[in-house]
């Protein structure tokens, strides 16, 4: 399988309760290697960027609410197939679906407060790593 890049965010749950670390070790013993990360704190305006896909949604405001609440950390994860893997890493979206082991499923609080982000897609991916990356950021 090919090496990809995914991106992935810790969202203001995980930064509330100082379990970033926590969420990376589960990370990299997945096998997936952090290339790179930082604290941030969105703006609404980023925030309504990133979700735009949602924009009809009727959570759309709650979401883009609690994504500007506190700091995230943003991350590009770098992997064998790693987009699919984070995914499986993370869990369901609904944190009371997610199978065992997973992050949501050990972490999350609710389907809102889910604690990670991960891209769909390659194509989503690339997108969303732009948005908060410049290349030289980028360390693999
Ligand atoms: P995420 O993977 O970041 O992509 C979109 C987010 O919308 C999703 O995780 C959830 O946190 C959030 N979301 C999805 N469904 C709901 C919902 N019914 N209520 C609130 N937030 C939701």
């Amino acid at each position: 399988m090919a090496i990809e890049r995914t991106f992935s965010i810790l969202k203001p749950d995980a930064t509330e309760r100082n379990i970033t670390g926590a969420i990376n070790a589960l990370i990299e013993q997945a096998g997936l290697r952090i290339v790179a990360q930082k604290r941030i704190r969105m703006t609404r305006e980023q925030a309504e960027t990133f979700y735009a896909v949602h924009k009809e949604r009727p959570f759309f405001g709650e979401l883009v609410d609690f994504m500007t609440s506190g700091p995230v950390v943003v991350q590009v994860l770098e992997g064998e197939g790693a987009i699919a893997k984070y995914r499986d890493v993370m869990g369901a979206t609904d944190p009371s679906k997610a199978a065992d082991g997973t992050i949501r499923k050990l972490h999350a609080k609710s389907i809102g407060e889910n604690s990670v982000h991960g891209s769909d897609a390659a194509e989503t991916a690339k997108i969303e790593i732009a948005q908060f990356f410049s290349g030289n950021e980028i360390v693999g």
